[in-house]
């Protein structure tokens, strides 16, 4: 092992640290089996101090006590814990439901939309405690590696990047040798790897094991969050969603923080079996593979907003903003959060939410979510002129075979040069 842990040499990017200049790192630590054995590696290996930091972004059943008590343990200089949920949601999740934002047609991003900001709250503490360096526990396979390390070269230059997950060739088997050699505790032993988990208040995701086998149906273990729609309740459940600006702050005519309303509808959710997604995924690094995610609260609001979003905005508007959606999901996969693109979209969004005001109604059963009553001061929508029982008024009846005879001269012309 030892000739594998050397800290590499070979810097392809401009801000990869040279290991000769690494003295005080900020670890993004999440008390799990990688961060914790590299929490011990980075002091061993380059000498260094480490300062852990851990963000709460509503992930569930965490008890960060005991992940601060696990890194003082093992040497940490400090650690430090932020409760981040509210700036996500306000500064991340909201434009991200302004935005209908799906990657690939199913996946909420919740990844995705976290890890810019806890690689910016990364910049922060390791500037506030003089660290030079930021190491991260992301593999050379995946999107995070580079969401978190885009983030830190665009935001700080001066500092630079170690991700030993991606250089150490420790396999599970070695890592946790080496915990148990260097007395760091791991729990659950030596059996099969578990899934590789990532959540937070938007979603979790799970990979690995069975996963990666495209011809296996998902085994019941892998639910941890979403009811297994066969499970849920037999009698179906209406809710009531508020929307103001794009977006929402009711639930059932009870105003609520962002935070709070999202965590109460991922539960009425969840109980229904409602947000279970098994995707296939095209990775920024040219990976395709496959991911489960379980996102009941985005599986509720994200179809909620659109609906009403379509109510108050033009057929045009309406063509239109789909194209703009996709651009914008795909940068925030991609990692480029800071791109300004990203922000002149954001401008886009935010003045067609302006209008996204009213309610929407669903009725969740057994995994499915659907939208069932709408209304909004702003739906460009007159029940009298849509009517099938009324004609006459603004809508002139004797008018459409006018319309259609100019509104289908081209195509008529064309059908009959290539088909004679
Ligand atoms: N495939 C998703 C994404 O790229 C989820 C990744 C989950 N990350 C993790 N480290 N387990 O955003």
């Amino acid at each position: 092992m030892s000739e594998h842990s050397q800290p590499s040499e070979a810097r392809t990017a401009s801000y990869e640290a040279d290991p000769a200049q690494v003295h005080r790192v900020l670890l993004l630590y999440s008390g799990g089996l990688d961060t914790s054995v590299m929490l011990k590696w980075i002091q061993d290996k380059y000498d260094a101090e480490v300062v852990c930091l851990t963000v709460n972004l509503g992930q569930p059943g965490e008890d960060y006590g005991v992940i601060e008590g696990k890194a003082m343990q093992l040497g940490a200089l400090e650690c430090h814990i932020v409760d981040a949920r509210a700036e996500f949601a306000a500064e991340y999740l909201t434009p991200a439901i302004r935005a209908n934002a799906l990657y690939g047609g199913g996946y909420p991003l919740f990844t995705a939309l976290g890890r810019p900001l806890i690689a910016k709250l990364a910049v922060e503490h390791a500037r506030a405690s003089g660290c030079d360096t930021i190491a991260h526990g992301c593999t050379g396979k995946g999107n995070d590696q580079v969401r978190i390390e885009a983030t830190i070269a665009t935001l700080a230059p001066e500092l630079r990047v170690i991700a030993p997950v991606r250089s150490w060739a420790m396999g599970r088997e070695e890592e946790i040798a080496y915990a148990r050699e260097h007395g760091i505790p791991v729990k659950g032993g030596t059996e099969a790897a578990p899934y590789s988990i990532d959540d937070n208040l938007w979603g979790r995701s799970s990979e690995g094991r069975w996963i990666e086998d495209l011809g296996h149906a998902p085994d019941d273990d892998v639910f941890q969050l979403v009811t297994r729609p066969e499970e849920a309740p037999d009698e179906a459940q209406e809710i009531e969603i508020g929307f103001e600006r794009g977006i929402p702050v009711s639930l059932d005519g009870r105003r609520m923080e962002l935070v709070e309303l999202i965590e109460a509808v991922a539960d009425i959710a969840a109980r229904h079996g409602v947000g279970i997604i098994d995707h296939i995924e095209d990775r920024i690094v040219g990976l395709k593979v496959r991911d489960i995610y379980e996102a009941p609260a985005a599986a509720i609001l994200l179809p909620a907003h659109q609906d009403l979003e379509r109510l108050v905005c033009t057929i045009h508007q309406n063509q239109f903003k789909p194209e703009l959606d996709r651009q914008w999901a795909f940068l925030v996969y991609a990692g480029l959060w800071w791109e300004p693109l990203r922000e002149d979209l954001d401008a886009y969004m935010e003045r067609v939410n302006g209008r996204v005001t009213g309610t929407i109604g669903m009725k969740l059963y057994k995994g499915h979510a659907r939208v069932t009553t709408r209304s909004s001061p702003n739906a460009v929508y007159d029940a009298s002129l849509a009517s099938f029982a009324q004609s006459g008024g603004l809508f002139s009846q004797t008018a459409s075979p006018g319309f259609i005879e100019l509104w289908s001269l081209q195509s008529r012309m064309a059908w009959r040069l290539h088909n004679s």
